[in-house]
């Protein structure tokens, strides 16, 4: 069978870089998107160590031209993409409510995947069974803020309304896909002990990368246009 290749993004530490492990493991070639070369040729190293095929690529999602040197490049060199893990992320709310935070927030978790996943679909298309996994949370779930105190009480709004775009653009691109055999599902990897979730987090990483991996790899009858925390569907 033609080997699968996977693009993670934001895989030079945390979820991501646990997401490529696992893809890896399982026998996929995986693109290590990091924001710097050195860190993203850095962490494909450690992955190479454990004899996972792992290449590093320069991929800050806000920066076009790394957007275009990626799709070059796997155009190039494979002329499909099987996966893509849109994993990057921002938390920013800590540095308060002015709308600059909102926008550079909706800059790495709305626009940058949404640049991303663009410049690579025809590539997604040119595989026989492409799967598109965008990272999100459950902050970005409207019904949860609204039924469940403790998430309503979170009070990060440039986190949760950027990731609540995410959710609403893997709906609807799962609708444009219908007809093909690309899924696209959004995802809760739970809260996990990264730099981002803090070390009071209940989840190990390990565990915190099953959701993604278990979208990443879902099976021709599998769900598109969905929303899972593990295999379980949360509510918009
Ligand atoms: N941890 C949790 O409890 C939790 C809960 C719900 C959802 N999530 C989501 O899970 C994803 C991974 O988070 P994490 O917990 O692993 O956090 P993390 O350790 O802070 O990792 C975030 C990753 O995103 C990268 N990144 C940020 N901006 C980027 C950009 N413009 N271009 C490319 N990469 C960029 C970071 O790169 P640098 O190293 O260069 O900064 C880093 O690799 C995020 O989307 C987050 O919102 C996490």
């Amino acid at each position: 069978m033609e080997k699968k290749i996977a693009l993670v993004t934001g895989a030079g530490k945390g979820i991501g870089y646990e997401i490529a492990r696992q893809l890896g493991k399982q026998g996929m070639e995986v693109l290590i998107g990091a924001r710097s070369l050195p860190k993203a040729e850095e962490a494909a190293a450690r992955l190479q160590a454990e004899q996972i095929e792992a290449k590093p690529i320069e991929l800050d999602i806000t920066n076009a031209d790394h957007i275009r040197s990626a799709a070059e490049f796997i155009s190039r060199k494979y002329g499909k993409l099987d996966v893509l893990v849109n994993n990057a992320g921002t938390f920013l709310d800590h540095e308060g409510t002015d709308v600059d935070v909102m926008r550079r927030s909706f800059e790495t978790n709305f626009f940058g995947a949404y640049a991303l996943t663009n410049a690579l679909l025809d590539l997604i298309k040119a595989s026989p069974a492409g799967r598109i996994v965008n990272q999100s949370s459950i902050l970005g779930s409207m019904t949860t803020i609204l039924t469940n105190e403790m998430f309503g009480r979170a009070s990060a709004p440039a986190y949760t309304v950027s990731k609540a775009a995410l959710n609403a653009w893997t709906a609807q691109l799962s609708i444009t896909l219908r007809g093909t055999p690309v899924k696209v599902n959004a995802c809760h990897p739970g809260w996990v002990k990264t730099d981002m979730g803090g070390k009071d987090a209940i989840m190990e990483i390990e565990e915190g990368a099953e959701t993604a991996v278990y979208l990443a790899t879902l099976p021709a009858d599998g769900p598109s246009g969905g929303y899972f925390h593990k295999t379980e569907a949360l509510p918009w």
